[in-house]
């Protein structure tokens, strides 16, 4: 199946059985803007804990904060975001459509790329196993001719987009004939700059208003509550600050569910060090940060770093954790070291010193920042799309399962009588009981067992308990495991050991580099 195809499953299974819906749905939808369900929400509160746990509980040189998404409108003229947080939009005179110029001529260069996909494909299959792609890409004529045109494209869009050319960015879109999706003509306006903060009003009377944004990243509440922190914890550096909580950007173009939102969560970390010793700390963060993605075993080569070659002029390093989509490799994580530039920007802006006295150095100085940063919706799609099967069984059957890492899944273990009678509902809800204060059960008792479980498997349950005739003599059920369908007897007493060891998020924690 077409990847494409496989995403539009996951997308409707995410509904289907409870993980994401639409907002708003009744009232036909708010663009960008995602709720989650009652399957979702846990999954999501996992993967939150699964990160707050491993920077705030791992490291003792990290504490934790929560700030208000309201703050300060200078913070956001100091921090860059008011003047430069923009992205370049066109919109199309005949479908009244707004776009994101670069987004149109990065699909144009996407198009180059498939292009030569579709050339190697070719070839391979004429040439069967003798076939060589990296000499065939090298050498091939025709995959060379439109490699060049890439190429020229590309070198073009990056000047465009460094010097900040909005004239050079039409001209491309009009020199390589874009047309608008939807009416088909190349009627475009001037490329302009727009800025993706949500802006609103504080205050009650007219004269005592002030405008004040939602904020577009986590990171300035951790920036301007360093010397808070600081000083109220008794930090010594190096140390960081973690924080979780919403962003808002008002993207213009909003697409591949999840991905992208306007309404979203980040899971952000800023590290504050010495400087001069920030590139050695990047690279811990980097080789840190990897490995807590890829202790969650939904496959290793399902990751690559994306390491900047443009950086922001404030950074001096900077990289991304991709993971393999069914749309392609994909931002979800950035490591950047940040140098001092926020902390130096909130010292000119609100004229505090923002300063670390260095006990061992005995002098005073502007810390220089590693900052990890993580969307939570990113992750949790990651981690749906990896999980995500259509299985086809030995008995010519199939089913539809999540293999969610274990620790992550909504629901742990599903407690099912055999029948709803023979005293076997009561046996099941004294399982419940027991199970319950350590982890996430769900009692079912409707539709036959068979069904039961494929209910489970598709929302990613790794244990199924079925209590039957048997457990009433003996106190032994059998226990289904998600991934494999094997069935074994054991006993109540037992059960609390099993489910500990594969699903518990301590011993995932403990799987992790310190
Ligand atoms: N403080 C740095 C910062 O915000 P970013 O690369 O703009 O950096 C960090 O965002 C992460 O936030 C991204 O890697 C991505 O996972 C997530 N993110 C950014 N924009 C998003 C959006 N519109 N929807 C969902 N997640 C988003």
């Amino acid at each position: 199946m077409a990847q494409e195809d496989v995403f539009k499953r996951i997308v409707s299974h995410a509904k289907e059985y409870g993980f994401v819906f639409p907002s708003s749905e009744i009232y036909d939808g708010l663009g960008a803007v995602y709720d989650y369900a009652q399957n979702g929400v846990e999954l999501k509160n996992n993967i939150k804990r699964y990160w707050w746990e491993a920077m705030t509980l791992l490291h003792e040189n990290i504490v934790g904060i929560d700030s208000a998404i309201f703050m300060h409108p200078t913070i956001w003229k100091a921090s860059g975001h008011v003047d430069a947080f923009n992205d370049p939009l066109i919109d199309n005179r005949d479908s009244k459509k707004r776009y994101r110029a670069d987004v149109l001529i990065e699909d144009e260069i996407a198009k180059f790329d498939e292009k030569i996909n579709k050339e190697v494909a070719k070839a391979a299959k004429r040439f069967g196993e003798q076939f060589n792609e990296q000499m065939f890409r090298q050498t091939n004529p025709r995959v060379l001719e439109i490699q060049a045109k890439r190429d020229l494209l590309h070198a073009r869009f990056e000047k465009a987009l460094n010097d900040n050319d909005l004239n050079e960015l039409k001209q491309i879109i009009l020199d390589y004939e874009i047309v608008d999706p939807i009416s088909g003509t190349k009627n475009w306006t001037d490329v302009r700059q727009f800025n993706l903060m949500f802006k609103t009003q504080m205050g009650s009377s007219a004269d005592s208003t002030m405008d004040v944004y939602l904020r577009p990243e986590t990171a300035q509440g951790i920036f301007v509550n360093f010397l808070n922190v600081q000083k109220t914890g008794r930090m010594r550096l190096p140390f960081g600050i973690a924080q979780i909580g919403k962003a808002f950007r008002n993207e213009i173009v909003a697409r591949q569910f999840i991905f992208r939102m306007r309404e979203f969560e980040q899971m952000e970390m800023q590290f504050f060090v010495r400087p001069g010793e920030e590139l050695k700390w990047f690279d811990h963060w980097k080789h840190t940060r990897i490995a807590w993605h890829k202790a969650l075993g939904m496959g290793d080569e399902k990751y690559r770093f994306h390491d900047h070659e443009k950086l922001a002029h404030y950074a001096n390093a900077a990289t991304d954790i991709e993971f393999q989509m069914p749309f392609g490799f994909k931002e979800v994580e950035g490591i950047h070291s940040r140098t001092n530039f926020d902390l130096s920007q909130h010292e000119k802006f609100s004229g505090k010193k923002i300063q670390y006295f260095d006990p061992e150095l005995n002098q005073s100085y502007t810390p220089y920042v590693i900052e990890t940063s993580i969307g939570v919706d990113r992750m949790f799609l990651s981690v749906l799309c990896a999980s995500f099967e259509e299985e086809k069984l030995d008995s010519g059957d199939s089913r539809v399962v999540l293999h969610l890492p274990r620790p992550l899944a909504p629901v742990k273990c599903a407690i099912l009588p055999l029948v709803k009678k023979d005293g076997m509902p009561e046996k099941a809800h004294e399982i419940m009981n027991m199970l319950k204060f350590d982890f996430a059960c769900k009692y079912d008792e409707k539709d036959s067992v068979g069904k039961r479980y494929r209910r489970h498997d598709a929302i990613g349950t790794p244990f199924c308990v079925t209590v039957d005739g048997q457990t009433m003599e003996d106190n032994t059920v059998t226990l289904r495991d998600r991934d494999t369908m094997q069935q074994q007897r054991v006993a109540i007493a037992d059960l609390p050991a099993i489910i500990s060891k594969e699903c518990s998020l301590n011993n995932l924690l403990k799987t992790l580099p310190l």
